[in-house]
């Protein structure tokens, strides 16, 4: 996930400031690393491929000089991670400098029309339209900030975006569906004026950036402008004053990667809504009814999903997508294939990875290669060994996830096997009926984070000693995977089902101190079915937890509720996940596990 800075200093210790603040920002994760200046000589500006201290490397001997700058630490989603994707990105002049996070949607038409009026492109990016539109606006006649604004105007998508123009001493920004906060400088006495014109003024994309610097902190909101000078000066899209209101961050250094949460994980649970929003971003039009993911992929009879761990369980939830299109199609755990690989005949094989770096997945993908199969990474990282070895590639963009615990890339692996298979097999009426719920599926993951009582259940139950997870169809990887989390960080032993299995054998484990966490969706007959299935383990006197949207009769048979907001059930699987995100994460934390790292676990595992 990439990370911006930006400063208005005082004195010569501008690019200390916009260095260290990125080096604040690494947390996220990044591939290339930039800064611009403005100073006396004009505007200078110096990035790299690599880590920050490559981008020190580089500097040295160079020292730009100015008091007014902004860095950028770039984690990519349009082209490589190379020294000319890296940000700031500059105008033909070189006077204009730009720093981007998120995705303008319509870049591709901004910049062919810029190309006609003979702007040069260096960078493979969507992000290089903005200079080169502010360079078009100045070039009409307008000043610095006007310009700013009328580039702004032009973009469709999302974006946390600074800039700064040789020649002023301002930066200027805006933001729209990707966070910026200000940053205050504070006076002698600790204390800062409203307009920030008591000190050093600051821009980031997260507090952690400037915080050592001031705990003062001002929000933007989405379409608010915002000039930094001697003082801060927010607008809205009409350039009426707003006033933000000026915050004081309390959190102590060591919880400021975390932006304030206790744990990488909990921040990544309630990132959702926004790695949802970039995994969906300008790829589904509701109004053709249509989804768009740019892949040309070949004819395929078949699919073939191969994985580990947490994507193993997205991919059940794929070839379920696939098979109800009409297509055949099955998950492998990876391990297994590689060493009794199936007929491939036709069959795409897609390795879903958040890393792209599993060496069992890794190892599926070249066997399935081997064997003359068409390859597909569904991956959350550019240049991963999966996204350079396959044929092809769908990024999920839910940013850099550092929490060992796969979260919001598993919610983004779901979304981006939804807009999959929709590109690719669904009929037109399933693509109606379920575009609404994509749109709508953030809004709806932000509803449970907010009212979720998974914190009191997770109280309740905290000392079982066993928890069973049951579910059907596309509710089925959730079980699994509600199970795994759970077992992953709270070291409790926990077993997921398909919910007509436990009558098979596993029922003779429950006991009335086994909680059982069925997952129930709807009400068709599959639903009815596993409200049976709960019935079976309530006449055991097991408690029932059930994660429902209220459509069914689990709630009749159930202890507590969890519930999920009506929806498609494909969306609701995904929001039904959220809910046993939340019982794993506070079970662990009521029993003081080391959350972010679970022990013998790693994030990527390289070996197989
Ligand atoms: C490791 C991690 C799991 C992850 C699995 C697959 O085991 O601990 O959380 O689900 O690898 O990782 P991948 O990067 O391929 O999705």
């Amino acid at each position: 996930m990439c990370g911006i800075i930006g400063c208005v200093g005082r004195g010569d210790d501008t690019l200390e400031t916009l260095v260290e603040g990125l080096a604040n920002l690494e947390y996220r994760g990044y591939d290339s690393a930039g800064v611009a200046l403005v100073g006396a000589d004009g505007l200078s500006v110096c990035k790299t491929e690599g880590e920050l201290s490559a981008l020190r490397d580089r500097l040295e001997g160079r020292d730009p000089a100015g008091t007014v700058g902004i860095g950028h630490t770039r984690w990519s989603t349009h082209g490589p991670p190379t020294d000319a994707n890296a940000h700031p990105h500059t105008d033909c002049a070189g006077e204009v400098a730009v720093v981007h996070n998120g995705i303008i949607e319509n870049y591709q038409p901004l910049r062919e029309e810029l190309e006609e009026q003979g702007h040069e492109f260096e960078s493979d990016t969507d992000t290089e339209v903005v200079p080169h539109l502010i360079e078009a606006a100045l070039a009409g006649g307008a000043r610095p900030e006007p310009a700013f604004r009328e580039a702004i105007g032009q973009l469709e998508g999302s974006y946390a975006i600074a800039a700064v123009i040789a020649g002023s001493r301002e930066i200027f920004a805006a933001r729209n569906d990707s966070p910026l906060v200000a940053g205050l400088g504070q006076d002698s006495e600790g204390v800062p004026p409203q307009d920030g014109t008591g000190g050093p003024v600051f821009l980031a994309s997260d507090v952690p950036a400037f915080r050592e610097h001031t705990p003062h902190v001002l929000y933007l909101e989405d379409g608010d402008f915002a000039t930094l000078d001697g003082g801060l000066t927010v607008t809205d899209t009409d350039g009426v004053a707003v006033d933000r209101g000026v915050e004081t961050v309390e959190w102590d250094a060591e919880q400021t990667g975390k932006s304030g949460y206790d744990h990488f994980m909990r921040k990544e649970i309630h990132e959702q809504p926004w790695a949802l929003r970039q995994c969906l971003s300008g790829r589904v039009d509701e109004l053709r009814g249509a989804a768009d993911i740019d892949l040309e992929l070949g004819a395929t009879l078949g699919v073939q999903f191969v994985a580990a761990g947490t994507s193993y369980h997205a991919s059940l939830y794929g070839a379920e997508l696939f098979r109800r299109a009409g297509v055949p199609a099955q998950a492998f755990l990876a391990s297994e294939y590689a060493t009794s690989t199936p007929p491939i005949g036709d069959d795409l094989v897609i390795g879903v990875t958040q890393s792209g770096e599993t060496a069992d997945t890794l190892s599926a993908l070249r066997e399935a290669d081997r064997r003359g199969a068409e390859t597909l990474a569904v991956t959350n990282t550019v240049s991963s060994t999966a996204d350079r070895e396959c044929d092809h590639t769908l990024l999920i963009r839910s940013g850099p996830e550092i929490g060992v615990a796969a979260t919001k890339t598993f919610a983004g692996q779901l979304a981006a096997l939804n807009l999959l298979s929709l590109a690719t097999v669904e009929s037109q009426h399933d693509r109606r009926t379920l575009l609404p719920a994509l749109r709508d599926l953030p809004g709806d993951v932000q509803a449970i984070l907010n009212d979720s009582n998974a914190e009191g259940i997770a109280d309740a139950y905290e000392d079982a000693s066993a928890y069973f997870f049951i579910g059907r169809g596309l509710q089925y990887p959730v079980a699994l995977e509600g199970a795994l989390k759970l077992k992953e960080i709270s070291y409790k032993h926990a077993e997921g089902f398909a919910a007509g299995e436990l009558k098979h054998g596993p029922l003779a484990l429950v006991e009335d101190s086994t909680p059982v966490f069925a997952v129930v969706l709807g009400s068709g007959e599959r639903a009815q079915k596993t409200v049976g299935n709960i019935k079976e383990v309530e006449a055991r006197d097991a408690p029932v937890v059930a994660v429902t949207d209220g459509r069914n009769d689990a709630h009749l048979y159930a202890d507590h509720v969890l519930e999920v907001p009506e929806t498609h059930p494909r969306a609701g699987a995904l929001l039904a996940n959220v809910q046993l995100q939340l019982v794993a994460y506070h079970v662990a934390d009521n029993l003081g596990r080391p959350i972010d790292k679970p022990r013998h676990l790693a994030k990527s595992v390289t070996v197989e």
